[in-house]
């Protein structure tokens, strides 16, 4: 809470995905505390006026300019502020909240982080695909704008809580957990006939279409491998991944005297989202408490880079650097689109990123030092990998 005891003034983009409504779950409940700046969404419109009406609002914008009238007509009267197309959403991310909570899906959501990040707001990062895709870019942004990042992704968060800045020189390792997705015990046979309904009904978690297909395919956590590099500055040789099918413990993180600090709760996003709303405080979160006796047993495995390459691939990004990983991004950001829309089968969407990173090798494309340049290649790289969607199409049909 700030030093006048009155609501601390929250923005949310992407506030009508599951991110967003899991964080404006948790404003509801504590009016005293909370109040709602400005709220954002792509195209709906029902569900983001209602968001601003319900929660008095003082601005809300669509992605989409075709959005702009019927979002305007819904919050007519209400005083609500209405505006559409990106440049609404980098408004949004400017107005002056105390802190931003960063929940659009996908590279959609780098300009208004960045933007965020340059005014030096304090940041509750969810997009971690604005930190693949041009991760130096925004590190180095937030840094000279005395932004605050802080990690909204369990995994991260976890690591947030256990990893001590002043110790940091003295930390072996740092392990982000995976729960495996739905088909962490499933065949390579099986896999190559899984629905985007089998793919997005995640065991433990509730999350949206993208993040959950990422999660079947191990892409997410490739990205998080990514995402941690960046937010802890960690190398790729000291970050691990360890597949723990019940998602209790979240990250650990390995001191040098043999110490192993991890934080644990049960899979619920919003005590992360807790955490990050009232960080360097806590509040109180509605969500189911943790019973180690009842649950008996936590179980741990390696992963398997063979069913599930995204994790090779996304190394090999982070590795390479460059502009290796906003290719990566964008290609998976266009290859799970197109599952999802039944265009092509589950395994392309890792042959569709591996074809994406065989072009940046060739082209050896350079790390993006700018918005533009990021957009650019960004935009490059879904060129690249829409065009290996025909093909597969084809034989669909
Ligand atoms: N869900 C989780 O539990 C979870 C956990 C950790 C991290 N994350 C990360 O948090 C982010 C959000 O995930 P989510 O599961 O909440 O996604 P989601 O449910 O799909 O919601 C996405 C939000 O972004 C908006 N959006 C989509 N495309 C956009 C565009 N082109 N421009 C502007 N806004 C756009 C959507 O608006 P519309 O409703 O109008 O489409 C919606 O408000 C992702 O980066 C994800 O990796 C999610």
């Amino acid at each position: 809470m700030n030093s006048h005891d009155a609501p601390e003034r929250i923005t949310v983009l992407g506030a009508t995905g599951s991110v967003g409504q899991n964080t404006l779950d948790l404003i509801a409940r504590m009016p005293e505390r909370f109040a709602v700046e400005a709220v954002t969404a792509n195209s709906n419109v029902d569900a983001l006026a209602d968001i601003a009406i319900r929660f008095d609002a003082r601005f809300a914008a669509v992605a989409d300019p075709a959005c702009y009238e019927p979002l305007k007509a819904a919050l007519s009267g209400t005083g609500v502020e209405a505006a559409a197309g990106p440049g609404a959403l980098v408004e949004a991310a400017l107005r002056p909240a105390d802190r931003i909570m960063a929940a659009i899906v996908g590279a959609a959501g780098l300009a208004p982080t960045l933007a965020a990040a340059e005014r030096g707001a304090t940041i509750l990062l969810a997009n971690k695909e604005c930190l693949v895709t041009a991760g130096p870019l925004f590190m180095r942004t937030a840094k000279a704008g005395g932004a605050r990042v802080l990690p909204v992704d369990s995994e991260h968060s976890a690591i947030f809580q256990a990893l001590d800045p002043a110790l940091s020189r003295c930390v072996e390792r740092v392990t982000l957990t995976a729960s495996g997705g739905p088909f962490r015990t499933w065949s390579m046979e099986r896999l190559a006939a899984v629905t985007p309904q089998e793919a997005v009904r995640h065991p433990n978690w509730s999350m949206g279409a993208k993040i959950s297909v990422d999660s079947a395919t191990l892409m997410n956590k490739g990205l998080e491998l990514i995402e941690a590099h960046h937010l802890f500055d960690i190398e790729s040789e000291r970050l691990d991944v360890l597949v723990h099918p019940e998602s209790i413990i979240h990250g650990f993180v390995a001191y040098q005297d043999g110490s192993v600090v991890a934080q644990m709760a049960e899979p619920d996003m919003r005590t992360p989202i807790a955490y990050s709303l009232a960080w360097p405080e806590r509040i109180p979160a509605p969500t189911a408490r943790l019973d180690l006796a009842a649950l008996g047993r936590l179980t741990f495995e390696a992963p398997d880079s063979q069913r599930f390459p995204a994790l090779r691939l996304t190394r090999y990004a982070l590795e390479t650097g460059g502009g290796t990983a906003t290719v990566l991004n964008a290609a998976n950001e266009i290859a799970v689109a197109s599952f999802l829309t039944k265009r092509i089968g589950f395994p392309d969407i890792a042959k569709i990123v591996e074809n994406g990173l065989d072009r940046s090798a060739t082209e050896r494309v350079g790390e993006p030092y700018s918005l533009d340049d990021a957009l650019a290649l960004d935009e490059w790289a879904r060129d690249v990998a829409l065009s290996m969607i025909p093909e597969r199409l084809e034989q669909v049909s």
